[in-house]
């Protein structure tokens, strides 16, 4: 049962990348500030890989979380199915970020705009009208991590399930007290 489990959630996450409305395409992110602290904030998933367990989003090179993962490599992600009630808690390192143009070139122009902004994302404006882009001027960035550790659990009656996987139990997976 617990391989099931886990072979669901690659299952799952790799629909995600797929199905536009799938609860799994936004997760949160979480990284930790120079000054201590988290910093947590949506993103989507871009890529997966349920072999190696490697995951993927998009963002700004000029955006906190970069700095901060340089800082400290390492990450957690969020995922919640609201109508599963499953939730998954992924503790991720930081494999690497790239500039890819072979990527950004083919988004559609509304999705260049994103890593576009002339302005550094967070810089202080007096109206979000005046948010100027350069399309040929970009920041993109495809961060890729690698999964560490999977925590799994599922609401349900009359039994929550909670299980948790992780490389250094070569991803056999333990059951845990809900
Ligand atoms: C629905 C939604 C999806 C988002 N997707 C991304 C994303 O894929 N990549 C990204 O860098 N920011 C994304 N953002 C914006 C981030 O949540 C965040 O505000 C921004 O990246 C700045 O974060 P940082 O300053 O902590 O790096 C998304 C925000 C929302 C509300």
């Amino acid at each position: 049962m617990l391989n099931l489990i886990l072979e669901d959630c690659k299952k799952q996450l790799c629909s995600a990348l797929i199905h536009k409305k799938h609860p799994f395409r936004y997760l949160t992110l979480a990284t930790l500030k120079k000054e201590g602290g988290p910093n947590l904030r949506t993103v989507v998933l871009r890529d997966f890989n349920p072999k190696n367990l490697e995951f993927a989003i998009y963002s700004d090179i000029r955006s906190s979380k970069i700095k901060e993962l340089k800082s400290f490599p390492e990450a957690q992600f969020l995922f919640y199915d609201s109508s599963r009630l499953i939730q998954l808690i992924i503790d991720l390192n930081l494999k690497k970020f790239f500039t890819a143009p072979s990527i950004y070139n083919y988004l559609p122009e509304s999705s260049k705009r994103d890593y576009s902004s002339i302005l550094m994302p967070g810089s202080e404006i007096k109206n979000p009208d005046e948010v100027q882009y350069n399309l040929k001027k970009n920041n993109f960035v495809k961060i890729v991590f690698e999964a560490r550790k999977i925590e799994y659990l599922k609401l349900k009656r009359p039994n929550h399930i909670r299980s948790v996987y992780s490389v250094k139990d070569n991803w056999e997976g333990k059951f845990l007290a809900p």
